[in-house]
């Protein structure tokens, strides 16, 4: 091609290999990996305890927190899936082993919750430990120039955020 030779400017960031496809250093980056391989553990622990909630509580309020669980786990399915995706992007490999997710996750297990109000106190504890690590999440990428992996753990905050708030006004009943 006529800009075969042309190679002259070869210290841009393209083709450097301490960075990146994205341009991001790799140094850096392993530690977002990480961060965000912790986050899809923990999303994992709470997506299995939320289906839990949904197929065994019981009483007066079975209706509406039966497709309410349904609601929120179909969503984190579809958070699990952009946040192992984004590891990708940056270079990284997604946790896909339950093995590694029970060692990686701020979630603990919920078994046999059978009350509404246990289950909805289960919901509101693993919201509330999720906004904490994408808290932690973003501010870890913002400092590394990764405003993409800051933004998706940002926009996942505000609506989680508002669920809290919806969830614990449940309780408040
Ligand atoms: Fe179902």
């Amino acid at each position: 091609m006529s800009n075969a030779t042309n190679n002259t400017t070869t210290t841009n960031s393209n083709n450097n290999d301490s960075t990146n496809q994205i341009g991001l250093e790799k140094a850096d980056m392993s530690h977002v990996i990480a961060k965000l391989n912790g986050l899809l553990s923990s999303y994992h622990m709470f997506y299995i305890n939320v289906r839990g909630y949904h197929w065994n509580v019981k009483g007066e309020h079975f209706f509406s927190l039966h497709p309410k669980f349904e609601e929120l786990y179909t969503a984190l399915q579809i958070q699990i899936d952009e946040i192992a995706e984004r590891i990708l992007t940056l270079g990284g490999t997604p946790f896909h082993a339950y093995s590694d997710f029970t060692q990686h996750t701020g979630i603990s297990e919920d078994k046999n919750v059978k009350d509404g109000n246990t289950c909805v106190r289960g919901v509101v504890t693993g919201l509330q430990e999720l906004i904490e690590e994408q808290r932690q999440v973003s501010a870890l990428a913002a400092e590394n120039e990764d405003q993409g992996s800051a933004d998706l753990v940002d926009a996942y905050v505000q609506e989680q955020e508002k669920l809290v708030w919806m969830y614990n006004a449940f309780l408040a009943q």
